[in-house]
């Protein structure tokens, strides 16, 4: 029999691993040997469209659609419980076409019945689709994913990208949940957000390159790949400052407080998560470094991954002087690299 292209995305996410070329390598925050800090005054707390979450970490969209996937939901499920994260859903669209499947990414639900959970929809998805995906998991928030490329490889991916920007903005004007517009790993530039701002968006994840690479994952399954692709997309260092400059050009400096964006793609550890809050993101998605952990040493070694997280991300916020994430917008960073030459040619200061 056939792998379910769910299971193979799983498997080829973790043979292909990240290039760990997400750009925080230029990405210095300046030290600060009198920060007037204590890790007793640290607060990990942030809010996202109008949700206060515990921790900025985000288990960011994965999976569900096959038997396989149900077990990998519930063990992500389980961990987001026991730590307090927030966690999305893979695309439910499969479960929108076949109500067969609806069990693996209810499981989450059913796992963690108090905690957020996101639900996740491609931007074909009309209203009455992202409503349906609320409602299968009692959503605390929507995500719409932005993975034009990922498509172009795919043969059986989608070749009409028309009209996307009109239903995100009548998904935004009719949910009534938060929705966040994401890339998966292909980054965004300025002119997109600042688009998918007029169309109301208010929650933003860049998904950068230089983590888990869907071009990569859809080369492999493909009998004539196109690798010359590999390297498409913008890194999460400069998607986040693009989307920082977006934000800025029409609100003021910093994260207008009505706007919240999420740092994801290729963040590993406490240092990359650290420093995508401080380029602007008010919580930061991992997606295959959770997904490895699992796989490779199970739910409990999870678990203690991201408490060890939450404990770093503490001593790394008191040594900056930042109590807050808000705080930590605040911290000088000096950009060096193919960064800064990006910034450079973008007219970026
Ligand atoms: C994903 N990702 C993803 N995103 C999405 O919006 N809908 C989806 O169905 C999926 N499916 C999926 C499957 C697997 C196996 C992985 C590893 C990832 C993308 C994910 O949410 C994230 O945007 C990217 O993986 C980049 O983050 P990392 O993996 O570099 O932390």
């Amino acid at each position: 029999m056939r792998i379910p292209r769910k299971m193979e995305h799983v498997h080829h996410a973790l043979n292909l691993g990240q290039s760990g070329e997400q750009g925080f390598s230029d990405i210095k925050p300046v030290p600060n040997c009198l920060p007037e800090s204590s890790t007793r005054l640290i607060s990990l707390q942030t809010i996202i469209g109008g949700l206060n979450l515990s921790s900025p970490i985000i288990i960011n969209a994965m999976t569900g659609g096959a038997h396989e996937t149900e077990e990998i939901n519930r063990d992500l499920a389980i961990a987001a419980r026991e730590t307090g994260l927030a966690m999305a859903v893979g695309s439910q669209m499969a479960a929108i076409k076949n109500p067969e499947v609806a069990s693996s990414y209810r499981v989450v639900r059913e796992m963690n019945p108090n905690g957020f959970v996101f639900g996740n929809l491609g931007s074909e998805a009309a209203v009455e689709q992202a409503e349906r995906a609320v409602e299968m998991l009692r959503a605390d928030a929507l995500q719409i994913h932005l993975n034009v490329m990922q498509e172009l490889i795919m043969p059986e991916g989608d070749r009409d990208f028309q009209g996307m920007l009109e239903r995100i903005r009548l998904i935004q004007e009719h949910l009534r949940v938060p929705l966040i517009v994401k890339e998966v790993g292909f980054g965004m530039t300025r002119e997109s957000i600042s688009l998918l701002c007029q169309a109301g968006v208010r929650v933003i994840d860049v998904g950068g390159s230089g983590g888990t690479n869907f071009a990569a994952i859809e080369n492999a399954r493909r009998t004539s790949p196109m690798d010359w692709l590999n390297e498409w997309g913008c890194t999460t260092a400069v998607s986040l400052i693009e989307a920082t400059n977006a934000l800025a050009a029409s609100i003021g400096k910093g994260t207008p407080a009505a706007m919240s964006l999420i740092g994801s793609g290729g963040i590993q550890g406490t240092m990359e998560a650290c420093k995508a809050l401080a380029l602007g993101a008010s919580a930061v998605g991992m997606a295959g470094a959770f997904l490895r952990t699992l796989r490779s040493n199970g739910r409990e070694a999870l678990i203690q991954q991201i408490e060890r997280m939450h404990e770093e991300l503490r001593l790394v916020m008191t040594a900056m002087g930042a109590q807050t994430i808000a705080e930590l917008w605040q911290h000088p960073l000096v950009i060096t690299g193919q960064t800064a030459e990006w910034c450079s040619a973008r007219g970026i200061s």
